[in-house]
């Protein structure tokens, strides 16, 4: 199909949440946040007491996953996500789900059953796709391939403020810890491991804000148009 797809992947607290929801909504296109596939799968496994290690029934967990994401996806942080019926959108956005998340994403089949799910968003006009893999491989042919990325320590930063903003209270020790165990779990896996694509167009959000990613993004798809 001729669908345009834009994929941003990068480490967590790159900004490329945020990123890929002002650029959806400012093009007008679908939203994957794919992370949120493999952090409801591990939601699911551990309210059905199924061990995060159990690859052939967290295989099928993902594949029937009972999701919706209200707001018909494009804007879930409006409507919120549900599993089985059950608000998880606050729930599965806590560093403890992500650890998890990433725990069961080093598991082929369970990569393997989310590939369908993942690749049936790319609808029309448009999808921007945000994970750690989207342009190397669930959209490898994407038009335009983007990571983002920025210090650890401003990552950390970032999800501090995020975090208390919220009223949570979380050491920024703790968090830097967190994140660095996670990004070493996810590039070091065998399947899927988190890196830019040969083609991807890199960007450092360290010392830029949001809305400066954001015009580099829309300058440079203007310019690649
Ligand atoms: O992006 P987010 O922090 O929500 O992702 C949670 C975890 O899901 C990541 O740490 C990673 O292990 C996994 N993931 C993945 N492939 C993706 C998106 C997320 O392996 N495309």
């Amino acid at each position: 199909n001729n669908v345009p797809v834009v994929t941003i992947d990068g480490p967590g607290g790159s900004g490329k949440g945020t990123l890929a929801r002002l650029l959806a909504h400012e093009l007008g296109w679908h939203l994957l946040d794919s992370g949120a596939l493999y952090r409801l799968t591990a939601l699911a496994a551990v309210n059905h007491g199924v061990s995060l290690e159990d690859e052939e029934s967290l295989k099928v967990l993902a594949a029937h996953l009972d999701v919706q994401f209200l707001a018909g996806c494009d804007d879930s942080s409006k409507g919120g996500i549900v599993l089985e019926g059950e608000h998880v959108e606050n729930t599965i956005r806590t560093e403890e789900v992500g650890a998890w998340a990433s725990k069961i994403a080093t598991l082929p089949e369970v990569r393997r059953a989310l590939l369908s799910r993942q690749r049936a968003f790319a609808e029309m006009p448009g999808l921007v796709a945000d994970g750690r893999d989207m342009g190397t491989v669930v959209f490898d042919d994407a038009n335009i391939k983007f990571y983002l990325t920025a210090s650890t320590e401003e990552r950390a930063r970032r999800r501090f403020e995020q975090l208390q903003a919220q009223g949570v209270d979380v050491s920024l020790d703790r968090l830097l810890a967190d994140i660095k165990a996670r990004d070493d779990q996810d590039s070091n896996r065998a399947v899927a491991p988190l890196k830019p694509a040969d083609d991807a167009i890199i960007i450092d959000s360290t010392k830029l804000t949001i809305q400066e990613v954001l015009d580099k993004v829309l300058d440079t798809m203007r310019r690649n148009a």
